[in-house]
């Protein structure tokens, strides 16, 4: 198989890590690898497949000999280096919100809508890691069912703030005096996750509303959200209250859930097997459970999910991604090559 040359932006990270060790372990080939963080970082190295690597500073042609370009180094990097990058030639998946909403970029979750990507720029974005989790337990509820509304609760551990929110949550069991969250994560839930605008909902809640409408093209789907911070390290909480068009049953939810890629059901509640943090963290899958009956409305169910917020939350679904484009690149390779010869 051909070798394709990488790039991992904000390779120091939280994610950046995690794109690593995810690459390493899907075993994608991997020719060239660059490594960029910030300037703190010149100098220090990393190790992928037992190799050392310098972390670089990010300056002009520095993707000019790149396949594939990973960036997890926020916002404002995205903003200013995804462009660079596409335009020298690299095929970007970018972790930050900024591209998440450009009608010009697709935004994907591999097993939904890869070819979302076919008619657009080569900079492709990867959701909001509450999004794709949800998205990826909606997607055959939505074909089987046809949704017509969802109301998100979040229950989001804090390696989603990134190295910040992590080391605020072990100072703080450690009775180190906290600074990142507002209040101790250790001792409470926080209803607070991004900035707030005037109408009352998070930037968080905003972006599972609208990524989730774009994911599933459905612009025009009704949907509320409440996000929240959790004293949990890894893997985010769920619970989704779902209307329908058509008839729906437990029974039926479960089948096109368990038949789905990337969907793992645990749901028997009576002998305590439901999602969990514990059970998601390092894993790849979104853990779907307690499917009920809304008895409050005529043609909904109550469902939760737990995804690694880190990994299929971030690194795996871009990985995935990358993934996939490098098969079919290698399919339409094998195909000419039998064509011609
Ligand atoms: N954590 C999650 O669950 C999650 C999920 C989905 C999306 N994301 C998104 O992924 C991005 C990174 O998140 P994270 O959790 O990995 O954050 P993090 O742990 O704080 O890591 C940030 C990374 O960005 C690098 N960086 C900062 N400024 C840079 C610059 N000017 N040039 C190059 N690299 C720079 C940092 O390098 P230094 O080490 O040198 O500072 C570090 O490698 C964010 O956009 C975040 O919203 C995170």
């Amino acid at each position: 198989m051909q070798k394709y040359n990488f790039a991992v932006v904000g390779a120091s990270g939280l994610v950046g890590r995690t794109f690593l060790k995810v690459m390493e372990e899907y075993d994608l080939p991997v020719g060239k690898l660059r490594l960029f963080a910030s300037e703190k970082s010149e100098g220090k190295t990393m190790t992928f497949k037992g190799q050392e690597y310098p972390l670089e500073v990010l300056k002009k042609g520095c993707f000019l000999d790149t396949d594939y370009a990973l960036f997890s180094a926020g916002g404002s990097v995205s903003k200013e280096w995804g462009p660079v990058a596409e335009q020298e030639g690299a095929l970007v998946v970018d972790n930050s919100s900024t591209w998440r909403m450009d009608e010009s970029c697709a935004l994907v979750v591999p097993e939904i809508n890869i070819d979302d990507i076919k008619s657009k720029r080569r900079l492709v974005a990867n959701p909001n890691c509450s999004t794709i989790q949800s998205v990826l337990a909606l997607k055959p509820l939505e074909d089987a069912f046809k949704i017509t509304r969802i109301n998100y609760s979040t229950y989001q551990a804090v390696s989603g703030s990134g190295k910040k929110g992590l080391n605020d949550w072990e100072g703080a069991e450690k009775g180190q005096p906290t600074g990142f969250y507002p209040y101790d994560i250790s001792r409470t839930c926080i209803p607070e996750i991004d900035v707030f605008f005037d109408d009352g909902y998070s930037k968080e809640e905003k972006k599972m509303i609208e990524e989730t409408r774009k994911i599933l093209h459905r612009p025009d789907l009704r949907i509320s959200a409440t996000c929240i911070r959790v004293p949990v390290p890894v893997a985010h909480g769920v619970m989704m209250e779902v209307e329908f068009e058509k008839p729906v049953t437990v029974e039926g939810a479960r089948r096109v859930l368990a038949a789905y890629p990337g969907i793992k059901v645990l749901d028997d509640p009576k002998n305590h097997i439901y999602p969990v943090s514990t059970i998601a963290a390092g894993n790849d899958y979104v853990y779907v459970g307690r499917i009920r009956k809304d008895t409050s409305v005529d043609n909904g169910l109550l469902i939760y999910c737990v995804a690694d917020n880190v990994r299929k939350g971030a690194a795996a679904n871009a990985v995935q991604i990358v993934k996939k484009l490098i098969e079919e690149h290698e399919e339409l390779i094998a195909y000419n090559e039998k064509k011609e010869g």
